[in-house]
């Protein structure tokens, strides 16, 4: 299945991902800092959901208005009383169909599973305000990871179609992890 398949193809990248937001959230002594954090989430998600809007119609993923979206980093930056004004470059990675659209989103979405993790360390910095993004869907995390992913999967039914819905994904990490490769020169 493709969720399997991307899974296993995209570890390395997640694993580059995690560490540089692992360092990005270490140096973090403040809620200005933490907010300097979530303006490089705000700027790549934003830009992400906007490169996949035209494809993910409420036909391909009838739950899509309810999922966690960069509207909620943007609340969790203003709750920490910093803006969205000035914002670091992001560029998505193309896509050109709802297979693509869900293979970018699929980046997206799993980085919901990575959330609790985030919070905890944030908490050990004495950051507790402004976590509602990281705090993803709760309880409902396996459900919504697992309606996800049926879909995904059933986009991917064709496994020609593997390689590309891989390269996008690898290229939604990769293209995020420049976005904080930029903001810390
Ligand atoms: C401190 C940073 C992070 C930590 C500690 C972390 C940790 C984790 C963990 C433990 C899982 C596995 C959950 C499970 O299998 O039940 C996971 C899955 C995942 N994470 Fe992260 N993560 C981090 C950041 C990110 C970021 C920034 C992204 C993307 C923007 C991301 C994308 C994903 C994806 C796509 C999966 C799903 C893998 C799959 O089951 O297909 N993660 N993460």
């Amino acid at each position: 299945m493709l969720h399997q398949n991307i899974k296993e193809n995209t570890k390395e990248a997640h694993q580059t991902l995690e560490g540089v937001v692992v360092r990005q959230l270490k140096s973090v002594r403040s809620n200005a800092d933490y907010a300097d954090v979530l303006k490089n989430f705000y700027a790549y998600f934003n830009t992400v959901e906007k490169a996949i809007a035209p494809f993910i119609t409420s036909e391909v993923l009838p739950d899509y208005a309810e999922r966690r979206n960069s509207s909620h980093i943007k609340a969790d930056i203003e709750e920490l009383r910093g803006t969205t004004d000035t914002l670091p470059e992001a560029v998505a990675p193309q896509v050109n169909n709802a297979l693509e659209a869900l293979s970018a989103l699929y980046v997206l979405e799993g980085s919901i599973m990575g959330g609790p993790y985030i919070v905890q360390m944030l908490n050990k910095y004495g950051i507790t305000q402004g976590t509602s993004f990281f705090s993803g869907y709760g309880e409902d995390t396996g459900k919504m990871w697992g309606v996800f992913t049926a879909v995904l999967n059933k986009y991917g039914e064709d496994p020609a179609t593997h390689e590309r819905a891989v390269a996008v994904a690898n290229e939604t990490f990769s293209r995020f992890g420049d976005v904080f490769a930029a903001a810390t020169v």
